[in-house]
């Protein structure tokens, strides 16, 4: 929803080609079929007119902030949606800044100084974009552990002095320098930061034995199905099983062994060049919209040019796990999980010991995953699961008119898995995963974004964040609405709430927007306030207790007059589909993690870009770079910039979240 003209701030949001031209049906025909069924379908229009659930005026009440709506099961004074430079959480709650960009997590590891940048300095330092937030606990304490953090995405513009000029009022950027660019490279990927509880606030532990900096320099493994292919070969590896680092580190997931997982997403924009012509890749790349080019890196480094390392980029796009008891382990890329634009990997034991990972593939028209692990978990061997992500099967998923979901087994000899069809092995399965998707017919989905497993009352639920490119022929049960700005959530029961089960039924347990218009359709209870409602639904986490707590990514003044932030939603009884907002973030970010402690005592949550945009707010009024931001949210220093970091949020004299 980005008007940014800055690019890399447009990599998620870039009314880019839709690149899933595969003929799934989107279930267009089924979808009438179910609504007329219900009595409900009169085309598109009417569908919304019906669904808005809330008048103007009943959302208009903002005393009902105060009060906890009947049935619901979070106990807080809602905060009030809205626009301004700063953060803001409920009544009763602190918001301290943890971890900011710059920050040193290395006893000689440089203090942050905006005006001396190097790439040495960055790699010892906290990194750019916080997205995943994790949390491993050290000798089970919930007061004591391993912060683990995805460091996504770098906004130049907002990071370097002096690389934006103006020019008739349209913004230009200069281009980076190869210093900057390895700043760049190393403020990406992921910290692993001792942290602790102390007097009731979370210290950073700097000389914490097991800190680390992951960046696009670090040496990692591929392992799994695809290790070895001739299609993951280079120049610089003819083993096809060494690569160096991950990149767009999205959301990610810790494993039931306390291992950290960061999900590869948009790595399209990272390549540059031109594939030859007749190259054999080229429908597999194009199927991944690579190269997309946004970023400078292939101006410097050969490997991120496609007409120079044709393979490098199928070396990208999996999901990494990382042992974070040693500092030195070379984190390993597991492509039995197969290759897409990987939001996250969130997990859990299955009734019969064996592990699931809930997989989204953020893209229009993109897929919903999953993946069973073969063997099963041991609580009591850490090293016997290790290797657990290497052998397994991986599923697409098809929603059907019926409320029923399928899980279809992508199994290179399978269906139309075949030779004939360029799948001579799981591996070239794994490789081009969206391809296989495809002839599979899987649903196609309005942008699959966090999918968490709750093994409190055994569901699953599915962030969809927006598809505006979907059509009125093109909706579908499970994507119901045309041109989708804001989003949905999806709400799967697994078959005897079995997580490892190949089928199961679904819910849409909210349409997202506006609730008080009904053009949008949106789903909110008559209990959610003007303040609870959002849109475009992307991260999510799941407390002790089993609620339900979702982060957003593009509420801005003129999408929905809010900013970003975390709102706790109901899921169950009378209350179910009532929202309300408890953090909201500074003008410009986009809300990450979330993540709560397993005492639920502190909800982390990640502050990712703030201060990109403000053209739309009317407290600024223009582009906003690094000398002249739209707010300088944490520290608010006017020699420092806006800096992405993680909060810790807990309740004043403390006890648990929102009860
Ligand atoms: Fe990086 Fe799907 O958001
Ligand atoms: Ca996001
Ligand atoms: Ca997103
Ligand atoms: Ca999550």
């Amino acid at each position: 929803m980005s008007d940014s003209p800055f690019k890399t701030s447009l990599l998620e949001e870039a009314d880019g080609p839709v690149r899933n031209l595969s003929s799934n049906a989107t279930m267009g025909e089924i979808i009438a079929t179910r609504f007329s069924r219900r009595g409900l379908m009169k085309g598109a229009l009417a569908v919304s007119a019906i669904s808005a659930t809330v008048g103007p005026v009943a959302l208009l009440t903002a005393e009902r902030a105060n009060a906890q709506a009947p049935g619901s099961a979070f106990s807080f004074k809602e905060v009030e949606a809205g626009v301004d430079a700063d953060h803001h959480v409920a009544e009763g709650y602190d918001a301290d800044v943890l971890l900011r960009w710059g920050d040193p997590i290395f006893a000689d590891a440089p203090e942050f100084d905006p005006l001396k940048q190097s790439a040495a300095a960055q790699a010892k330092q906290f990194g750019y974009n916080n997205d995943y937030v994790g949390y491993i606990p050290i000798e089970g304490s919930a007061e004591h552990g391993l912060l683990v953090v995805n460091h996504e995405y770098t906004n130049p513009h907002l990071m370097f002095p002096g690389l934006v000029t103006l020019a008739e009022g349209k913004v230009q950027m200069k281009p980076l320098t190869k210093e900057q660019v390895d700043i760049e490279m190393a403020a990406h990927g992921g910290a692993i930061v001792e942290i602790r509880k102390e007097a009731g606030k979370w210290q950073v532990v700097k000389d914490g034995k097991l800190n680390r900096r992951i960046t696009v320099n670090t040496e990692m493994e591929l392992t799994g199905p695809a290790a070895g292919h001739d299609r993951l070969k280079t120049n610089a590896d003819a083993t096809g099983t060494k690569v160096f680092g991950t990149i767009n580190n999205c959301a990610g997931g810790v494993t039931p062994w306390g291992t950290y997982i960061m999900a590869e997403e948009n790595i399209h924009g990272y390549f540059g060049g031109e594939l030859p012509a007749e190259h054999p890749e080229a429908g597999n790349y194009k199927r991944m919209g690579i190269p997309e080019g946004s970023y400078e890196w292939s101006g410097f480094y050969d490997r991120f040019d496609v007409s120079k390392e044709p393979n490098e980029p199928n070396r990208f796009g999996w999901i990494v796990e990382v042992d974070v008891n040693d500092p030195n382990s070379m984190p390993k890329k597991r492509t039995a999980l197969g290759r897409f634009k990987h939001e996250g990997a969130e997990s859990i034991v299955a009734k019969d010991g064996r592990v699931v990972f809930y997989l989204g593939d953020d893209e229009r028209f993109d897929y919903v995953y999953k993946f069973v692990t073969k063997g099963s978990f041991n609580p009591n061997d850490r090293a016997a699961n290790m290797d657990l992500l290497d052998e397994g099967t991986l599923y697409v998923a098809k929603f059907a008119e019926d409320g029923s979901v399928m899980w279809l087994p992508l199994v290179q000899g399978e269906g139309p898995l075949t030779a004939e069809n360029g799948f001579q092995s799981q591996a070239d399965v794994v490789i081009e995963a969206r391809r296989a998707g495809d002839l599979l017919g899987a649903t196609k989905m309005d942008r699959p974004e966090d999918v968490q497993p709750n093994g409190t009352n055994g569901k699953v639920y599915v962030m969809l964040t927006n598809n505006t490119k979907r059509k009125d022929d093109q909706i579908d049960a499970a994507n119901p609405r045309a041109a989708n700005a804001f989003g949905h959530i999806i709400e799967i029961s697994e078959d005897d709430g079995n997580f490892s089960a190949t089928k199961g039924t679904w819910e849409v347990l909210l349409k997202c927007g506006d609730p008080s218009v009904a053009e949008v359709g949106a789903s909110f209870s008559t209990a959610t306030t003007a303040n609870g409602w959002f849109g475009m639904p992307d991260n999510c986490a799941v407390d002790s207790a089993g609620r339900l707590w979702v982060a957003t990514d593009g509420n801005s003044p003129k999408a929905t007059g809010r900013t970003d932030g975390l709102w706790a939603v109901d899921t169950e009884g009378e209350a179910r589909a009532t929202s309300k907002l408890f953090y909201r973030v500074p003008v410009g970010a986009e809300m990450c993690g979330p993540l709560f402690a397993p005492d639920d005592e502190t909800a982390f949550v990640a502050v990712q870009h703030p201060g990109d945009g403000g053209e739309d707010w009317e407290g600024f009024g223009r582009a906003s770079y690094y000398e002249d931001l739209s707010t300088r949210w944490p520290d608010f220093k006017d020699d420092m910039p806006v800096r992405p970091a993680v909060v810790a949020i807990t309740r004043q004299g403390g006890g648990k979240i929102a009860v």
